[in-house]
């Protein structure tokens, strides 16, 4: 067993805690859903993402009482320690979950000094802990993990998210998808971004880009590609993921070739540096 650090130790067990929760939910809504209009379903999803919330915020707090946080549905709560902040999301992929279809996660992050510092991911279903803390290297249930060495575009397989009802720039992301599709060896869209990014840290997916993504979503799985060997930026190769320029991961040698087939799509560049 890979040592882990008391930080990941923290992250870790907080995750594994909400966790039991989420689970739990997902099997009693299969129940519901036969039974009960659209609203039932999303009330209770919503209700299992509070809950979720809730378990990993007394756990993090515990452990860290002067720590602030970032949290995707109660927002932000200040800590007296301004250098290490919390970025949680306590259900990524709520679509899914919705569904019943077992592909979610948690996702915490640790910010230090305004940069992440060490990220978990959780998915409950497949029982997959991806961790990672800066310098340390990024490991999947104790194993270390790196990017994919792939080299050509064409052998390459990306992930990304579809813009949905409500969201903006369907047209500019079906361009994005129109390039990169046209050259590459597939696209997969699996619903929740932070797997998308820990899946690029274990090397199986080759790059991923999506547009307009939260802090929540993203810290993490920053933390995991960057300690597995891989390059993280925004979709124009700068640093703005954080402030609306989209994130695009992927292993070093493909990075510029996808934030050229990104860019190619979007008539003014998404963020630049
Ligand atoms: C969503 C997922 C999804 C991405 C969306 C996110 P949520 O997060 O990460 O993959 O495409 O943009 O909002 O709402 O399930 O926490
Ligand atoms: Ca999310
Ligand atoms: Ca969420």
């Amino acid at each position: 067993m890979a040592y882990r650090s008391p930080l990941l130790n923290v992250m870790t067990a907080a995750a594994l805690k909400a966790a039991k929760g989420l689970v739990r939910d997902f099997g009693e809504l299969e129940q519901l859903q036969v039974s009960v209009s659209k609203k039932g379903p999303a009330d209770f999803v919503s209700r299992a993402d509070h809950r979720s919330e809730s378990v990993l915020r007394a756990e993090l707090t515990k452990a860290r009482p002067t720590y602030g946080l970032l949290m995707e549905e109660s927002g932000l709560h200040p800590g007296s320690d301004t250098s290490n902040r919390w970025v949680v999301d306590p259900l990524d992929g709520t679509t899914n979950f919705l569904h019943g279809i077992p592909h979610f996660s948690i996702s915490i992050a640790l910010e230090r000094d305004g940069e992440p510092y060490a990220g978990v991911i959780y998915s409950p279903i497949p029982d997959e802990m991806f961790v990672a803390e800066k310098g340390t290297g990024a490991f999947l249930n104790g194993r270390r993990l790196r990017v994919s060495g792939r080299r050509n575009v064409e052998e390459a397989l990306f992930a990304t998210g579809i813009p949905f009802l409500g969201l903006a720039n369907h047209g500019l992301f079906l361009r994005q998808l129109g390039a990169v599709m046209a050259v590459s060896s597939g696209v997969r869209r699996y619903g929740s971004a932070a797997l998308d990014l820990a899946w690029v840290a274990a090397g199986r997916y080759d790059g991923f880009w999506e547009n307009g993504l939260n802090a929540w979503d993203i810290a993490a799985g920053i933390v995991l590609v960057r300690e597995a060997g891989g390059f993280v930026s925004d979709l124009a190769g700068g640093r703005k993921m954080f402030t609306g320029g989209g994130v695009l991961a992927s292993n070093t040698a493909l990075h510029e070739s996808l934030i050229g087939l990104v860019a190619q799509a979007s008539p003014h560049p998404a963020a630049a540096s």
